[in-house]
């Protein structure tokens, strides 16, 4: 990967746009996480430094389709970002401070579309753009794409540590490498299994996913979740692995229940037997101990996807465990941990060591389109730009 950072750039006077990703989660009008906030204080603490004219922050938020939207509105921003940067940001394209935040950009039909006459417009208000979105990396957008073609380009700070922490982790790892993936369905992670199968050592499977691949190893499952339809797809991918010298873990045993509700009566089996009447909701402390003792011997770990149902305690005692392991052996130097997508920064923070993995991404769909190993547009756009620029 090739594109252009902010170190090597002539920042001093410059009006510059900085794309961020600030569809933060809200609950009760509140943000109910800061962390995409809190990670882009690196990019605007060195523009200022570096004497930046003014700081023209893009963002969309939610999906208003094209249309303004007050419900979708970014005004309710600027005190948050003020109080979590600690620089005063104001509102709209005709703000005076030196720091202001553009509305949702997914009001204009042409963000989504790509409409080179919107991404010209955008460019207009400055001399240099900088993208710091990662996880808007894999929309074509104006704001992410179409812009790199108008001004010079350059990926951000926080852009550029979660490049370097994703390609430590998949296309330049240090080996023996384990990957996790983990979740209900098979059905929306076919692309990321089949990926995964040629990049690592181990591929442990979790969650209801898992139930799918015991069923195509002739497991019997009782009332498990799973998906019949995807058996042959399964053994596919087992095909693909054993191909690819990639050994595919599943559970040794697991905890089953006939009620899922928090504290429910729950037990432990191990695999070959399985009641017929339970479901399995979580991996017992065989498997806990069997995935702890493999990656013990490696040297990276790749997750995505929960290894049972973390919402409902006990039942996230899996997860738990097999984190806090992970979280040990980063701490420790031993091992470089990278987790992303979906509910997984939630299964991570549920553990309690977010802060103890080498790389926590925040990112949902692009992190996923980065394990199928498919090129992300904003981040080829970036390359390109360097390209041009060299
Ligand atoms: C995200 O939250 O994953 C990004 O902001 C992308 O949002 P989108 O799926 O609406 O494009």
């Amino acid at each position: 990967m090739n594109y252009n950072t902010l170190e090597n750039a002539d920042l001093a006077d410059k009006n510059i746009l900085v794309r961020m990703d600030l569809n933060v989660p809200v609950q009760d009008g509140q943000v109910s996480d800061t962390t995409r906030i809190d990670r882009l204080k690196a990019t605007v603490d060195f523009l200022i430094k570096s004497d930046a004219k003014k700081i023209m922050i893009l963002s969309h938020f939610g999906r208003p389709k094209g249309q303004e939207n007050s419900d979708y509105s970014l005004a309710f921003l600027p005190a948050i970002l003020t109080a979590r940067w600690g620089v005063e940001v104001g509102f709209g394209e005709n703000s005076d401070a030196r720091v202001c935040l553009f509305e949702n950009l997914r009001f204009n039909p042409g963000e989504k579309s790509n409409a080179s006459d919107f991404a010209q417009s955008l460019a207009a208000h400055g001399d240099i753009y900088i993208n710091d979105a990662f996880s808007c990396a894999h929309r074509a957008h104006a704001s992410t794409e179409g812009i790199t073609h108008f001004l010079p380009s350059y990926a951000g700070m926080a852009m550029a540590a979660e490049l370097k922490a994703l390609s430590s982790a998949l296309e330049a790892p240090t080996k023996p490498v384990m990957a996790i993936v983990g979740g209900a369905k098979i059905s929306t992670k076919l692309s990321v299994l089949h990926n995964i199968t040629k990049k690592v050592d181990f591929l442990v499977l979790g969650g209801a996913m898992a139930n799918t691949f015991l069923l195509a190893q002739g497991q019997d499952i009782g009332a498990s979740m799973c998906e019949k339809d995807m058996v042959d797809e399964a053994q596919n991918i087992m095909r693909d692995a054993a191909q690819n010298k990639c050994e595919i873990i599943t559970p040794l045993d697991c905890i089953v229940t006939e009620k899922l509700e928090e504290n429910a009566q729950y037990e432990t089996t191990t695999l070959p037997n399985f009641p017929s009447n339970k479901s399995a909701i979580d991996v017992g402390d065989k498997s806990i101990q069997n995935v702890c003792n493999i990656l013990n011997d490696c040297k990276t770990l790749l997750w995505n996807g929960p290894m049972g149902i973390f919402e409902i305690k006990p039942f996230d005692n899996g997860t738990n465990k097999i984190a806090q392991h992970a979280a040990q052996l980063s701490v420790a130097g031993k091992l470089l941990s990278v987790a992303g997508g979906g509910d997984t920064v939630a299964a991570i923070d549920n553990a309690g060591v977010v802060n103890e993995f080498s790389y926590v991404s925040t990112a949902g769909g692009a992190f996923l389109e980065w394990l199928e190993g498919k090129t992300l547009p904003g981040i080829a756009a970036l390359e390109q730009a360097a390209e041009k620029a060299a």
